[in-house]
């Protein structure tokens, strides 16, 4: 098969990382996971202790920084790793403090012009699975297969409650589910290349279907694509 590019994008916790590892898994593509990219960002941010107002030093500070997304390894427990300038920071981008701080983070246009430069040179020669807020729109606009995922905010804060208990932090429902409900309007309602369906995306909601029937429907879509 001749290799295409997939974006997935969709609000949090709608199964995006799982759903796209699974294909890539599937197609022997590379997966990559553009929030990790913001999420890592805004460790250097607060590892700079940089004001979050303060958008030059923040662009500046992540302008030099070297941020590599690796596969997973026993370390990472199915994670893409992430790494800053050689230090794998996996697990602290996912914790509850960088969630806090990635949405305003990841609204400054010179943050994104820096890491969609890199998105888009990853899935230069094709054959990439790459899951956001705007791939589709704005990262992979040509990209082959579109798909915009989607649960409900109750269904996506239990997957997050879950994802966060797994890592060890504490997690309490009603918290869980405010704070994803507040970073999706910030998400989508941003200036800078807001959360939102691409005109030719397949939405596909996942309240009521597994990860491995979204996987063949995208699988599926890809055979149809190519042949
Ligand atoms: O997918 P995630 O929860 O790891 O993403 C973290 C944040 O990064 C999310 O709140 C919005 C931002 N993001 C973005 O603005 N554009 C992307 N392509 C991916 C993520």
């Amino acid at each position: 098969m001749s290799s295409v590019n997939i974006a997935i994008d969709g609000p949090a916790g709608a199964g995006k990382s799982t759903v796209a590892q699974k294909v890539a898994q599937a197609l022997g593509y590379l997966y990559i996971d553009t929030g990790a990219m913001y999420r890592a960002a805004t460790w250097i941010t607060l590892e700079k202790k940089i004001d979050i107002s303060n958008t030059n030093e923040i662009i500046a500070g992540v302008k030099v920084a070297d941020i590599e997304l690796k596969p997973p390894d026993d370390s990472s427990r199915g994670r893409i790793r992430v790494f800053v300038n050689g230090d794998d920071v996996t697990m602290i981008v996912r914790s509850r403090i960088i969630t806090r701080f990635v949405s305003p983070v990841s609204a400054i246009a010179g943050v994104r012009k820096i890491l969609v430069a890199k998105q888009q040179k990853m899935a230069e020669r094709g054959g990439v699975v790459m899951d956001g807020r705007d791939i589709g729109t704005v990262v992979l606009p040509n990209a082959e297969i579109k798909i915009f995922l989607t649960a409900s905010s109750e269904i996506r804060a239990k997957r997050r409650e879950q994802d966060l208990k797994e890592m060890g932090q504490i997690a309490d429902f009603k918290t869980v589910l405010a704070e994803i409900e507040a970073r999706d309007l910030f998400d989508s309602t941003r200036e800078e290349s807001p959360l939102k369906k691409a005109p030719d995306a397949i939405e596909i909601n996942t309240d009521n279907i597994s990860a491995d029937e979204v996987v063949e429907k995208i699988l599926k879509m890809c055979r149809d694509a190519v042949y």
